[in-house]
């Protein structure tokens, strides 16, 4: 059976390539579901998700219960305010991988608290987009 990650990412990243290109490059989602496919072995597939809300991500996290081997995740700014998605991160019994693009400890201090990495198996921050393909390789050790 085919095993699905779950690349799940949160608000504002839709904009991924054109917001604050100079913090986050320009590359885009549509890029980092590319690099990200380039990687996968036989057997396995993946669904690279983005919202804007916040319940919208909770629901996927439910879905990925059924359907995704592991989940690699950038919450983008609920990192560091949501405790729905940290508790839906709990339901979930594979591996989850935090990832950021930007380097958050070098940025302001808000952004140095994670929720998400209460839970995380692996939290990568500032490898820009290849941050996604570190934790699809992780989540794939992890689960082949
Ligand atoms: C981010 C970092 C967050 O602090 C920020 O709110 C984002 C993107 C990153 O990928 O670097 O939206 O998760």
């Amino acid at each position: 059976m085919t095993k699905t990650i779950y690349i799940l990412n949160g608000p504002n990243l839709n904009l991924l390539g054109k917001r604050q290109p100079e913090i986050y490059g320009a590359d885009t989602l549509e890029d980092v579901e590319a690099n990200c496919r380039r990687l996968l072995p036989g057997g396995y597939d993946l669904r690279l998700l983005q919202s804007n809300w916040e319940g919208q991500i909770v629901d996927w996290i439910h879905e990925a219960r059924e359907e995704a081997c592991g989940i690699v995740i950038n919450p983008a700014a609920l990192t560091h305010t949501s405790v729905a998605v940290l508790d839906a991160l709990n339901t979930f019994e594979g591996p989850v991988i935090e990832v950021h693009i930007s380097q958050v400890h070098k940025r302001e201090a808000f952004r140095h608290h994670s929720y998400v990495s209460m839970r995380a198996d692996g939290v990568i921050a500032g490898l820009g987009i290849e941050g996604y393909e570190a934790g699809v390789r992780r989540v794939i050790s992890l689960t082949a």
